[in-house]
């Protein structure tokens, strides 16, 4: 494919430009791929219902075709054209965390193509919290299927840079709304079977679900070698870099970086002190004390950053596990090499 052009225009989130939402939303009817903010991450968007603009985001993303993405909608009557019917349970989970970072799986409509859903007869969606992505999809006039807008493997795009990085030349338009506020992807689940199962954790946690609608089963990790999201099959947010998770605080950190000093690891932490790390080759602070939010909000800019001035070992701290906490050691330790 020759390289195409890619524009980027600042669009303001909280009062999105009219005349800019508008060309975004002439690209996507006319069958063009746009990337737009959303709460948790970046997201790649074609008209879910044009399975030819749906196969540009696989092309342009080196993404597995039997991958399924999550379509965004604006508003409720967009979910009764995708889905059969909603199921029960979904409607307090709609009301309490839409719009918001929970991606619900239900069974699909026959008109909802099989290059969005992978070819299966169930489809994931989520309302996005972002004034950007939901005046995109209203004026659109159409749901649109969004994956995160990173290469395929790579870590997910939560600044528009990020995006530039890994699209360009790809894609005719960038949206730049600025960082994401959450920075890791939404929580999906299942709500196609008997039992609501959880298929990658997020924001919105087991728990936070299970006070709505009762038992949660926990898909997320594999088992007996069946793979229920296929997304959770393949390598995931990893850096160009070796990625080394460290349990344990500062000083299993210090011990991670004294093994690791020869090839000069960055190391990504939670403690401030000064030449705390005297054998690092630099430092970034995610929070203090462990912070889950605002680890969650840098993580895959930071390793990102490590990556460009080309680190070969990231050693990273492990994040409390509260709330979102649990989401981000998720996606650390699916892009580790190594978990110490
Ligand atoms: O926060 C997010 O969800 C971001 C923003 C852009 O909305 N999107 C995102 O999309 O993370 P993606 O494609 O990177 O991840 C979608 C995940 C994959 O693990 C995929 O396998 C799973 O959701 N998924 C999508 N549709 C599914 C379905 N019908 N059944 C099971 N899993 C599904
Ligand atoms: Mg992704």
């Amino acid at each position: 494919m020759k390289n195409i052009n890619t524009e980027i225009i600042k669009v303001n989130s909280k009062n999105p430009e009219n005349k800019i939402i508008r060309k975004a939303a002439y690209l996507i009817r006319k069958g063009d791929i746009v990337a737009f903010p959303t709460e948790t991450v970046y997201g790649l968007g074609a008209n879910a219902f044009d399975a030819r603009a749906v196969k540009k985001i696989f092309h342009a993303k080196g993404r597995p075709s039997d991958n399924p993405l999550i379509v965004h909608i604006s508003d409720m009557r967009m979910a009764n054209d995708l889905v059969e019917e909603i199921p029960k349970r979904a409607i307090p989970l709609m009301e309490k965390f839409w719009p918001g970072p929970l991606t619900l799986v239900m069974k699909k409509k026959k008109n909802v193509p099989d290059a969005v859903t992978a070819g299966g007869n169930t489809v994931g969606i989520r309302m996005p919290n972002h004034k950007i992505a939901l005046a995109l999809i209203a004026q659109s006039r159409t749901p649109l299927a969004a994956p995160s807008a990173n290469t395929s493997t790579r870590p997910s795009a939560t600044e528009a840079k990020h995006v530039r990085e890994d699209m360009e030349g790809k894609i005719p338009l960038i949206l730049d709304g600025g960082r994401t506020q959450i920075g890791v992807e939404s929580t999906v689940l299942d709500l196609s079977g008997h039992i609501p199962a959880l298929l990658r954790k997020g924001k919105i946690t087991k728990k936070d679900i299970e006070k709505i609608i009762g038992p949660v089963a926990d898909r997320t990790q594999k088992t007996r070698g069946r793979v229920k999201s296929p997304g959770q099959k393949y390598m995931h947010y990893a850096p160009k870099a070796e990625l080394v998770l460290v349990r344990g605080g500062v000083r299993s950190m210090r011990n991670a970086v004294r093994e690791f000093r020869k090839k000069d690891p960055y190391v990504v932490t939670f403690s401030e002190r000064k030449n705390m790390y005297p054998f690092a080759k630099k430092v970034f602070v995610l929070g203090k004390g462990k912070d889950e939010i605002s680890a969650a909000k840098k993580f895959f800019s930071v390793v990102r950053r490590c990556d460009a001035s080309g680190a070969d070992v990231i050693l990273v701290e492990a994040p409390s596990r509260r709330g979102v906490g649990d989401a981000l050691y998720d996606r650390i330790s699916r892009g580790a090499k190594r978990i110490v």
